[in-house]
């Protein structure tokens, strides 16, 4: 069944007040919704009440405390229609449900002995029959009731109003949330967990009660993010003048989730891999995760929670802002260009392959067979990416100005990009219906750049060229407002001069593409630069141009730009890797010299260093060649060019790999996590160089903190797997942290990364491993997510055997979990872009899961769209 965009209509009935009453039991649940309903000014007296359900068992119902009459309603587990219903009345529903059984992970479940709910997208209809739909706002009040020693904790949105206790050692609490709020937002949780407390005094004065709930005995771990929320708090009042608007703001931590976190109003509920986090437990790369995606979810208090989406199709409302906030949010805390860089990658690996691949979706869709699969890369990162452009557009001072606009009009309420959109033309005066395609249209768009110098008239022409190749079910695309920040870097790494400008608007570094073809003439340059464009990736697009490979090295050393540096770097390493891969022997001395400057400057932050040293993934030269792709080829190009670098460099690499401080006393800031990672690229170059496994051994004995470790058991097990180390590292790692499972899952992880098609025996035996549970959405990502998308050689084995591996895990998890079902089925979305051979095998693995019956309609959804 399509939803479709414009079928929306605002409901026939409102429901301004819910009261809940949950008597928690695991293997049944009672529900008792009360219900204050009133038809909708003008909606004629005949027009039914129908209410979404997903599951439910219905006990009783009562309209205004009235027993309704069999014949006054229509029940199903999907539905409950009620016919003729007053004009404004109380509707009281009591339904039953299982939460102990309820392995989808959606509506109200147990996770490791806690009760949790996940409502968004459609959860909430999966706990009572409900008008589940974004703009329908209400303001809730919900009693819990539970066994007092199962559930000491009992926890719902809003403000504590009561609590106390009931008979058979039960007890019961009653929270109450002020602002009115869509269904998706809704939460609860109860059970036996720790707080974690402190407290935040908001720029008015007001003290914020603030708690951290997770199991017993992990306190310490939540320490880190009780800071990153303090500091997201502050951030968010500085940047956006937003304050918190409730006593008290929760976070509890779950062992099963389905994604990273779930902004519900005051009560935010984590994946605890989000949450947790000491030396031990937690890489770098997990520490600056958690302090983003814990801001990420408080800042949807004001851009998702205080504004909501009027439909799921407005999804990206919430998350391309929330996005653009959490990205400001790290750059501002952390290393600014080291961070876009960072991000830029993401969206480089994610959205494009997205974007390039049958499952291509505007980021603001028209229709959908499955909402779930749209909490994609391009609702996120490129939803993100546009408010990124629009605050390019308009600049800093404006931009703010709309955002104030933004909250001041839409203050709870349920709007429309249309609306946001409507907020940035009127506070800046402009015209953005060019631009708003950036919403509509799927696909990347690619712009070509030709450049040319007339010394004589002393003028630099920069001419584009925008197109689009054809996505899914749109053929032809429109002319997108394209904003390119850019720089003309003379000799000495200056951005040069220009009188005027020709062809086109050229405002604040920033070129503005309107047309197909546009020629930008810039008068008055006085020598020949070369040009650096696209800085700080201000639009989300490819380009190809006709730089040489001696421009590409100029900038990558002298551009003062420094996201342009590494832009530049990252095309000269691609274009010598695809030329490799091809067959085509590539010359690759100028750039090995460039990267052992590069390690050398002491005037480069470390973590930059080591970005600029990290070469492009398999998954990153696979899709630059675009089609017919051999993952055997791309490896050993990449090898090979890791080989050379290290080579040539060995000296400078081994001194500054002993220069570059080691872990003495562990800090999780930016500054210590770049001397890490610097030191760690190092040594996965110097290991290939010395081709021993010593070194790592040594780093790994001497490690103090799980960065290092990962680091050297990655080298370890990638590049000598074989020996009695590797096999020694794997054996002491699992004795050590056996018992933590998110340790465990950097374990599973490594060993499915290991090239070479022998990885998917590797992966069948861990899955019959005792800490391995597939019905656990973090053991299933760990190892088998990260072997399809991040083992290009295993995945893509020429036997086909790691797509069968696939398909086999996609089936067996569906039954339990649609959702995780259908993500992992993603994984097949660049199954064209392989060679003819791999391709036929591709296509038959998919064809397997698609030919079962009883697939949910989340797996079908991305299987049928994957194969047209
Ligand atoms: N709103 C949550 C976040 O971005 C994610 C919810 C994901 N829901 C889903 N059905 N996939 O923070
Ligand atoms: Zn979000």
């Amino acid at each position: 069944q399509i939803v479709r965009l414009e079928d929306y209509a605002p409901s026939d009935y409102l429901i301004p007040r819910t009261g809940l009453t949950f008597r928690l039991g695991n293997e049944r649940t009672i529900v008792v919704a009360e219900l204050t309903i009133e038809r909708r000014d003008g909606v004629d007296a005949s027009v039914p009440l129908v209410l979404d359900g997903d599951g439910l068992e219905l006990i009783s119902l009562q309209i205004d405390g009235e027993e309704l009459a069999r014949s006054a309603y229509e029940a199903s587990s999907q539905r409950l229609v009620i016919h003729e219903p007053p004009t404004r009345f109380t509707l009281t529903i009591e339904t039953a449900i299982a939460p102990a059984t309820n392995e989808t992970l959606m509506g109200l479940y147990r996770s490791s002995g806690v009760y949790c709910t996940q409502c968004e997208a459609e959860g909430f209809r999966r706990i009572t029959y409900f008008l589940d739909r974004p703009d329908i706002l209400s303001v809730y009040t919900v009693r819990i009731e539970a066994l007092k020693a199962q559930a000491p904790v009992l926890l719902s949105n809003g403000d504590p109003v009561e609590r106390g206790d009931l008979d058979g050692a039960r007890h019961f609490a009653v929270w109450h949330d002020p602002f009115p709020k869509p269904s998706y937002l809704f939460a609860l949780v109860a059970g036996d967990l720790a707080r974690v407390s402190d407290s935040f005094v908001t720029m008015s004065g007001r003290t914020i009660d603030l708690g951290i709930y997770v199991e017993h005995g992990k306190e310490k771990r939540a320490a880190y993010a009780m800071d990153a929320l303090k500091r997201s708090m502050r951030w968010d009042e500085e940047v956006f003048g937003r304050e918190y608007d409730l006593g008290i703001f929760n976070i509890v931590a779950v062992s099963d989730f389905n994604f990273g976190a779930m902004e519900n109003k005051g009560l935010n509920i984590f994946n605890d891999k989000y949450i947790l986090a000491d030396r031990e437990t937690a890489t770098d790369f997990d520490f600056a995760n958690i302090e983003a995606i814990v801001a990420h979810e408080y800042f949807h208090n004001w851009t998702g929670n205080r504004i909501t989406c009027r439909d799921w199709f407005q999804l990206c409302l919430k998350e391309g802002l929330t996005v653009f906030r959490d990205h400001e949010f790290s750059a501002d805390e952390r290393e600014r260009t080291v961070r876009r860089i960072a991000d830029v990658k993401g969206l480089k690996a994610q959205q494009f392959p997205e974007d390039q691949g049958p499952l291509a979706h505007p980021v603001r869709p028209r229709r959908y067979r499955e909402i779930n699969n749209f909490y994609t890369a391009t609702v996120y990162q490129k939803g993100g990416e546009i408010v990124r452009m629009l605050r390019t557009l308009i600049g800093p001072v404006q931009f703010r100005a709309a955002m104030d606009l933004y909250f001041e009009r839409h203050d709870g309420q349920a709007v429309t990009i249309e609306d946001f959109l409507r907020v940035f033309e009127d506070a800046a005066q402009i015209d953005l219906s060019q631009f708003s395609l950036w919403y509509h249209q799927a696909g990347t768009p690619h712009v070509a750049v030709k450049t040319s110098y007339d010394a004589r008239r002393r003028s630099f022409s920069v001419e584009l060229e925008q197109s689009m190749p054809p996505t899914p079910s749109e053929q032809r695309k429109r002319l997108l407002h394209i904003p390119l920040a850019f720089g003309l870097v003379g000799a000495d790494g200056k951005d040069a001069n220009f009188t005027s400008v020709d062809g086109g608007t050229v405002s604040d570094g920033v070129i503005h593409l309107k047309r197909r073809r546009q020629v930008f003439r810039f008068n008055g340059v006085n020598q020949k630069p070369v040009l650096s464009i696209n800085r700080g990736f201000s639009a989300p697009i490819t380009i190809t141009s006709n730089a040489n490979a001696e421009d590409r090295q100029f900038l990558a050393q002298h551009d003062s730009d420094g996201f342009g540096r590494w832009q530049a770097l990252n095309d000269s390493l691609l274009s010598g890797l695809i030329a490799a891969a091809r067959g085509k022997k590539a010359p690759v001395t100028a750039v090995t010299t460039l990267l052992g400057n590069i390690a050398a400057d002491e005037s480069l932050q470390p973590a930059y260093r080591a970005l600029m040293l990290s070469l492009p993934t398999d998954a990153d030269i696979a899709r630059e060649l675009g089609d017919k792709v051999n993952p055997d080829a791309v490896f050993a190009a990449r090898e090979d060019l890791l080989a050379a670098i290290a080579n040539e460099n060995a000296a400078t690499f081994a001194t500054l790999y002993q220069a570059v401080e080691g872990g003495t006393r562990f800090r999780p800031d930016a500054a210590s996590a770049g001397k890490r990672a610097l030191r760690n690229v190092l040594l996965d170059y110097l290991s290939k160089h010395e081709n021993s496994p010593q070194r790592a051994a040594t780093h790994l004995s001497a490690a103090t903190n799980l960065t290092d470790r990962f680091a050297a058991l990655s080298v370890l097990v990638h590049r000598f797997g074989d020996t009695d180390e590797a096999r020694d590292a794997l054996a002491n790692y699992e004795r050590q942290f056996g018992n933590d499972p998110l340790a465990m899952d950097k374990w599973f992880q490594v060993q499915a990364t290991a090239p070479g098609f022998a990885t998917i025996e590797t992966v069948r035996t861990l899955m019959r491993h005792p800490h391995f549970a597939i019905t656990n959405p973090n053991r299933v990502r760990a190892l088998v997510f990260t072997f399809a998308s991040a083992n290009q050689t295993a995945f893509h084995a020429a036997s086909g055997d790691g797509y069968r591996l696939l398909a086999e895990t996609v089936l067996e998890v569906d039954p339990r979990n649609p959702q995780l079902a259908a993500k992992l089925a993603t994984n097949f979305r660049s199954w064209r872009s392989v060679d003819a051979k791999r391709q036929a095998l591709a296509r038959k693995a998919l064809m397997d899961i698609a030919s079962r019956n009883g697939l949910s309609p989340d797996l079908r959804d991305i299987v049928e769209r994957t194969l047209t």
